[in-house]
C-alpha cells in the first residue's frame, strides 16, 4: 500500500475530487441516517464531511457507530462530489464529501461538560476547560490570526532594522501606573522582584547601550481592576529607538498596523491617520481615545447657561467648571423611566445628575422655567438638535464632564445604533497631552504617561528653571507623548524621553520622588543618562487589543490562549493557589490569613 500524508480538512475542494486521501482530527458532529452515518471531521485547518456507506465499506461504517463528540479519529476515503442540493455553501468544504474506507479511532472522548456548539455555555464553564474552548473553530481563528498578526509585525520590524531583544522578567518595578506583582526572593530574605509593568526601562538602557532600533513581544504585568480589556498579564509590541522624532516613530508605528491589517484581514489602513490634540479629544468627544466612527459631539453650553437662572449650571460655571451637552438623537419620547434610568447611569459615571430638555412641539422639561426660550434655542442650535430629540447635560468641573458625558456618548452611540456594524476602521493619534495631572487623592502630580517622558522642547528650560511647587507652572506643561486609539480602544502609546540625567531628576522631584527615592527605585537608570545616552523614544502597542479589535471579539480574553477572570484567577490551573508552609518558610513568608489546605 502506498503511504498516504495526512490533509488537513479545511484544506480540500472541488479540485481534489476523485483524489484518495487520510485525513486525521476530531468528530464535531455524528448524524446516524439509519443506513448512512455521517460525521464532520474537524481539525485545525477546517471541517470536512465524512461519509459511511454500510455498501462501501462495512467494516469502517460499524465502527463509525460507537463515534461519538470529539473523538479523535482517522478516516482514508475517496473525496466526492456531494450529491445536488446537498452542498452547504456555510462551509468551505460545503461541495465535497469523503467517502469513508477505512477509519481508526485513535482515542475517545469522555461527554462533553457543554457542547462546543452552543452559544451561551457559562464564561466559567468555557475557562474551566479551555483546552475544549479552545477547540471552537472561532477560538482557533482568532489565535491563528494573532500569530499572523505578531508575524507580519516581526517581519516589518525586521525590514525596519529592528532587533529583537528580550528583557527580564524578574526585575524592579516599573512605574506605569498600577501595582506590582512581587516575587520574593529565597536567596535574599525579605526582598522581592517586582514582574514588569512594561520593558521601559530596559528598553532605554539598550538605547543608551547602543542597539539604536530594539523591538520585544513583550509580556506585562499589571496588578489592576480589570476589564473586558485589561488582563492582569497581557502583550506588548514593545520598541524603541535612537536619534528618531515623533513624526518618524508615528510613521513607523503606521507602517506596522498597515502591514498586520494587510496580512491579516486583507485591509488596506489609510495612512498617515488623522491627530487630534488631547485637549480637543477631550472637548470635542469627552475621551483620550474616541470612538471616531460616529459623529454625536458633546458641545460647550456655558454661553446660554449663564443666560439662564438655573442654579447647577451657574454654580459649577461660577466654580470655574463647565457645563456641556449632547444630542439625544430622537429621544423626545423617552418615558419617564427610561430617563431616571439614564440620569442614574449619569450618576454611576460619576455626574451629579443629568438635566434634560425634550424638544417637542416647543421645550418640554421641569427646568424650562429657568431658561429664556432664546438660550434654549441656542443650545439646541449648537447642539444641531431637532424636534423629536432631547437635549442632555451635565455641569461640573472640566473633568467630570467630559469623562461622563464621554461614556454617555458611547453609550447612546451603542443604543442608538449609530455605530456602524462591521469592518469599519477608524484609527487615530492623539497627540500633544499634559506632562503632569494633579492627583487629588495623593495631593501630588502625577505622570500622564510615565515619568520618564519628555517634556516639550519649549518646556525643558521652563523646568530647570522654574519653581517645581508652582502649580500653576506645572499644569501648563505638554509632553512629547502620542497614543495610537482604534474605534474606541487606545491600542498603543508612547514618549519621545528625558535623555538628560538633569532633566529626569527633574522630573522625579515634580513628582515628588526624593533623591534618595529615585536613587534607590530609578538609580540605574539615572546612572546610565550619564554616560552619553543618545536622544531616544518609542511606543508599545497592546497586542491583545489590536488582535481583538482584528478578530472582531468582544473581550481580549477571546484571542488570549490562557486567560484570567476578572479575579485574575485561571479557572483551569487553578492559579492563583495556596502554597506548602515549607515553601513559604524557605521564601521567609509568614501570612496574616490563615493557610487554607
Ligand atoms: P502603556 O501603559 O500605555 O505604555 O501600555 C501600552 C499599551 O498596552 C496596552 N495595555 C493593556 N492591554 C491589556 N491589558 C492591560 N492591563 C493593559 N495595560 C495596557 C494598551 C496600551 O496602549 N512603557 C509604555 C510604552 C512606551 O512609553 O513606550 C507603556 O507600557 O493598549
Ligand atoms: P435639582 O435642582 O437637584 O432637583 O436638579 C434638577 C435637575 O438637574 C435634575 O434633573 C437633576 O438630575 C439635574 N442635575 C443635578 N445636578 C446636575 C449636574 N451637576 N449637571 C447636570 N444636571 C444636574
Amino acid at each position: 500500500m502506498t503511504f498516504l500524508g495526512r490533509t488537513g480538512c479545511g484544506d480540500v475542494n472541488e479540485t481534489n475530487i476523485g483524489q484518495e486521501l487520510r485525513f486525521s482530527g476530531w468528530v464535531y458532529r455524528r448524524r446516524d441516517h439509519g443506513g448512512l452515518i455521517f460525521i464532520d471531521l474537524r481539525d485545525r485547518s477546517g471541517m470536512l464531511q465524512v461519509v459511511f456507506n454500510p455498501e462501501g465499506s462495512s467494516g469502517a461504517h460499524s465502527l463509525a457507530h460507537d463515534l461519538r463528540a470529539e473523538y479523535v479519529v482517522e478516516v482514508t476515503g475517496k473525496l466526492c462530489k456531494r450529491p445536488e442540493g446537498t452542498e452547504n455553501s456555510g462551509l468551505p468544504t460545503g461541495k465535497v464529501e469523503l467517502y469513508a474506507g477505512s477509519l481508526d479511532i485513535l482515542n475517545e472522548s469522555a461527554p462533553l461538560p457543554f457542547n462546543l456548539e452552543d452559544q451561551d455555555t457559562s464564561e466559567v464553564l468555557k475557562l474551566r476547560y479551555r483546552y475544549l474552548d479552545l477547540r471552537r473553530p472561532q477560538m482557533q481563528r482568532n489565535l491563528l490570526l494573532r500569530h499572523k498578526a505578531v508575524k507580519a509585525i516581526r517581519d516589518y520590524l525586521d525590514v525596519e532594522g529592528f532587533v529583537e531583544i528580550e528583557t527580564p522578567m524578574l526585575t524592579k518595578s516599573t512605574p506605569e501606573g498600577a501595582r506590582d506583582y512581587l516575587v520574593p526572593s529565597r536567596v535574599n530574605p525579605g526582598f522581592f522582584y517586582a514582574l514588569p509593568q512594561s520593558p521601559q526601562l530596559f528598553k532605554q538602557i539598550l538605547m543608551v547601550s547602543g542597539f539604536e532600533k530594539y523591538f520585544q513581544v513583550a509580556r506585562c504585568f499589571r496588578d489592576e481592576d480589570l476589564r473586558a480589556d485589561r488582563q492582569p498579564e497581557f502583550t506588548q509590541i514593545d520598541l524603541e529607538t535612537s536619534f528618531l522624532g515623533i513624526e518618524d516613530i508615528i510613521s513607523i508605528t503606521e507602517g506596522m498596523l498597515a502591514r498586520a491589517f494587510k496580512e491579516t484581514l486583507g485591509v488596506e489602513l489609510v495612512v498617515p491617520f488623522p491627530r487630534l490634540c488631547h485637549k480637543e479629544a477631550m472637548g470635542r468627544f469627552g475621551s483620550d481615545k474616541p470612538d471616531m466612527r460616529f459623529g454625536l459631539e458633546l458641545a460647550d453650553m456655558a454661553g446660554p447657561a449663564r443666560k439662564s437662572s438655573f442654579k447647577v449650571f451657574l454654580d459649577a460655571l461660577e466654580k470655574g467648571g463647565r457645563v456641556m451637552g449632547l444630542r439625544g438623537i430622537g429621544m423626545a419620547g423617552l418615558s419617564r423611566k427610561e430617563v431616571d434610568d439614564l440620569t442614574n447611569s449619569v450618576k454611576e459615571m460619576g455626574a451629579k445628575g443629568l438635566a434634560w430638555i425634550k424638544i417637542k412641539s416647543g421645550f418640554e422639561s421641569p427646568i424650562t422655567k429657568f431658561f429664556p426660550q432664546e438660550a434654549m434655542e441656542e443650545m439646541a442650535s449648537s447642539l444641531g438638535a431637532q424636534e423629536g430629540d432631547m437635549m442632555l447635560f451635565v455641569a461640573d468641573t472640566e473633568k467630570v464632564v467630559q469623562n461622563t458625558l464621554g461614556r454617555l456618548r458611547i453609550e447612546l452611540g451603542k443604543k442608538l445604533g449609530l455605530i456602524p456594524e462591521g469592518a469599519v476602521w477608524k484609527p487615530l493619534w492623539v497627540v500633544d497631552f499634559p506632562l503632569l495631572e494633579w492627583d487629588d487623592e495623593e495631593e501630588r502630580f502625577a505622570a500622564v504617561h510615565h515619568p520618564f517622558t519628555s517634556p516639550s522642547d519649549n518646556d525643558v528650560e521652563r523646568i530647570l528653571a522654574g519653581d517645581i511647587n508652582d502649580k500653576a507652572l506645572l499644569s501648563s506643561l505638554r509632553a512629547k507623548a502620542y497614543d495610537v486609539v482604534l474605534n474606541g480602544y487606545e491600542i498603543g502609546g508612547g514618549s519621545i524621553r528625558i535623555h538628560r540625567q538633569d532633566v529626569q531628576s527633574r522630573m522625579f522631584s515634580m513628582l515628588g520622588i526624593s533623591k534618595e527615592d529615585a536613587a534607590k527605585k530609578f538609580g540605574f537608570l539615572l546612572d546610565a543618562l550619564q554616560f552619553g545616552a543618545p536622544p531616544h523614544g518609542g511606543l508599545a502597542l497592546g497586542l491583545d487589543r489590536l488582535v481583538m479589535l482584528l478578530c472582531g471579539a468582544e473581550s481580549i480574553r477571546d484571542v488570549i490562549a490562557f486567560p484570567k477572570t476578572s479575579k485574575a484567577s485561571d479557572l483551569m490551573s487553578g492559579a492563583p493557589s495556596n502554597v506548602e508552609q515549607k515553601q513559604l518558610r524557605e521564601l521567609h513568608i509568614k501570612l496574616d490569613v490563615p493557610l487554607e489546605e
